[in-house]
């Protein structure tokens, strides 16, 4: 999909479907069409009922009145309440919009721009947003029953109008948004690509096909994680025919004031290991390298946006499958930090992964530590299937997070790192366990993590729900992986340089 900035007024555009926006509190920007239509419109906006609420729409052809085979009226809420948030999901909006209408190109305006002091830029950017990731599909495996089916119209034409002052600034903001969701995107194939081709080897092969433009990539093969002492990672992954693969990635630009390590989990599938999952628990766990596919997503992005902040890209792919090779209850194990683990549960293997990650990423001695995972279906109950959980050892740090968040529209909540539920894990016969008694399973989980990242601010993202879609709460998200946290982690990045 191509979307460009046109200078002018939408309605004087050659497109399958012109959209006009309409706030539901200000209805000034349709007089100019309502004229073209000789004041039907208006007539036929208050005996539909169209109201303007976020979404609504009204379409009908144009009769040749204009230059469009089919004119819409959209529906763009309070303007209180319209947010970069609203302008993404708009964006969405008219993607189905132009898929149900067959319609390949499409001319709108660009609403939003001086509303809640919001500018041209952001305006442009959350617009195109919206479109990018809305028209995602993943179909790589579709075969030949799918292929019979009428194939659906592909919008491919965006054209989004603006006027003269705002038209430098709207460029900016499109191309900023197709770097992200090309990012993203692409985090979602990786997530979307089942177990047997997304292994540890396929992701590291990944990671080598980021090399250039400033990134470097170094990847660890079994033996040389076994002499770093990376045991924990290791133990997960001996169920597995599958060799596990140590990824760093590096950004480092000259001048950077800052440097970051992001690490992300990489379980490739999740089967639960010898305390193995039932059936229904298992659907969904070539998910569990979300957390290092936003990393993967990241690096695409930092190649391009030329950030002037040092990123170190940290993950330890494993699969965790039962076998007689198979880490079991009862074993401990010891992590690159000299930590000693009991594992009680196979299950709980994030955390054990991460560890070792973690222990790596510290070594590094990185100004702050952010870790994505796939973590806890405890997370899932508590926070819900859109929010993420955020914990973390520095206010600041998790302040930035979450201002970055409210900006990139993936939500995430902070849940206290609360001490004495350390108690939970304390072991009698080594130092933790990888288990607590079930209770405040989140929490326990990062207090875990928190074992292994020394004196290192640290901020950790538990993003087992919002991961993963299968219900599709908004347009911008389609079935399937959502690329959660690569949006964010950008954000996150050109925060710190102010
Ligand atoms: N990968 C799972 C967590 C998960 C669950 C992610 C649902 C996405 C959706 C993790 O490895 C796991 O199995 N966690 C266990 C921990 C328990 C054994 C302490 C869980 O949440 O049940
Ligand atoms: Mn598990
Ligand atoms: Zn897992």
């Amino acid at each position: 999909m191509e979307i460009r900035v046109v200078q002018g007024r939408p309605l004087d555009g050659a497109a399958d479907l012109v959209v006009i926006g309409m706030f539901r509190d200000a209805r000034r920007p349709l007089e100019d069409a309502d004229r073209t239509f000789d004041g039907e419109l208006s007539k036929l906006i208050s005996r539909e009922g169209f109201e303007g609420k976020l979404g609504q729409t009204l379409v009908f052809p144009t009769f040749g009145k204009l230059p469009a085979k089919k004119f819409a009226v959209i529906g763009l809420g309070e303007k209180k309440s319209f947010t970069p948030d609203a302008a993404r999901k708009l964006g969405g909006f008219l993607v189905k919009l132009a898929m149900s209408n067959r319609a390949t190109t499409l001319a709108t305006s660009l609403p939003g721009a001086g509303v809640n002091g919001m500018d041209s830029r952001t305006a442009a950017q959350a617009l195109a947003e919206g479109f990018f990731l809305s028209a995602y599909r993943f179909h790589v495996y579709h075969g030949t029953l799918r292929k019979k089916e009428t194939p659906p119209r592909e919008l491919k034409t965006v054209s989004i109008y603006v006027t003269a002052n705002a038209a430098k600034s709207a460029e900016e903001g499109i191309r900023t948004a197709e770097i992200l969701s090309t990012a993203t995107n692409y985090a979602r194939d990786l997530v979307n690509t089942p177990s047997s081709e997304m292994t540890p080897a396929r992701m590291a092969e990944e990671a080598r096909a980021m090399v250039g433009n400033g990134i470097r990539v170094k990847v660890m093969d079994a033996n040389e994680m076994e002499r770093r002492g990376m045991c924990a990672a290791l133990a997960v992954a001996r169920g597995s025919v599958h060799a596990p693969v140590g990824v760093h990635l590096s950004y480092r630009p000259a001048g950077a004031k800052r440097t970051v390590a992001i690490v992300g989990k990489a379980v490739t599938f999740d089967s639960g290991g010898l305390s193995i999952k039932p059936a229904k628990g298992m659907e969904t766990m070539k998910i569990d390298m979300a957390g290092a596919a936003a990393v993967l997503g990241l690096f695409k992005a930092l190649a391009e946006l030329r950030l002037p902040v040092a990123v170190h890209g940290v993950f330890l792919a494993v699969e965790n499958m039962p076998s007689g090779t198979a880490y079991r209850p009862g074993d401990i194990i010891r992590a690159m930090n000299g930590t000693t683990i009991e594992i009680l549960n196979t299950d709980a293997e994030g955390r054990v992964t991460l560890a070792d990650a973690l222990s790596y990423a510290a070594s590094l001695k990185p100004d702050m530590i952010v870790d994505l995972a796939t973590l806890t279906g405890a997370c899932v109950v508590a926070l819900g299937e859109e929010v993420a959980g955020l914990m973390s050892t520095d206010p600041k740090l998790s302040r930035r997070l979450r201002d970055a968040a409210d900006e990139s529209g993936e939500p995430l909540w902070e849940l206290p790192l609360f001490p004495s539920y350390f108690d939970h894990i304390r072991s009698k016969i080594a130092d933790i366990k990888n288990t607590g008694n079930g209770s405040a399973g989140t929490i326990t989980a990062a207090l875990f993590l928190k074992q292994f990242v020394g004196d290192t601010p640290w901020a950790h993202l538990d993003i087992a729900g919002p991961s993963y879609t299968e219900r599709e709460t908004r347009p911008d998200q389609p079935y399937g992986g959502t690329g959660y946290g690569v949006r964010l982690l950008v954000r996150f990045l050109q925060q710190l340089r102010r």
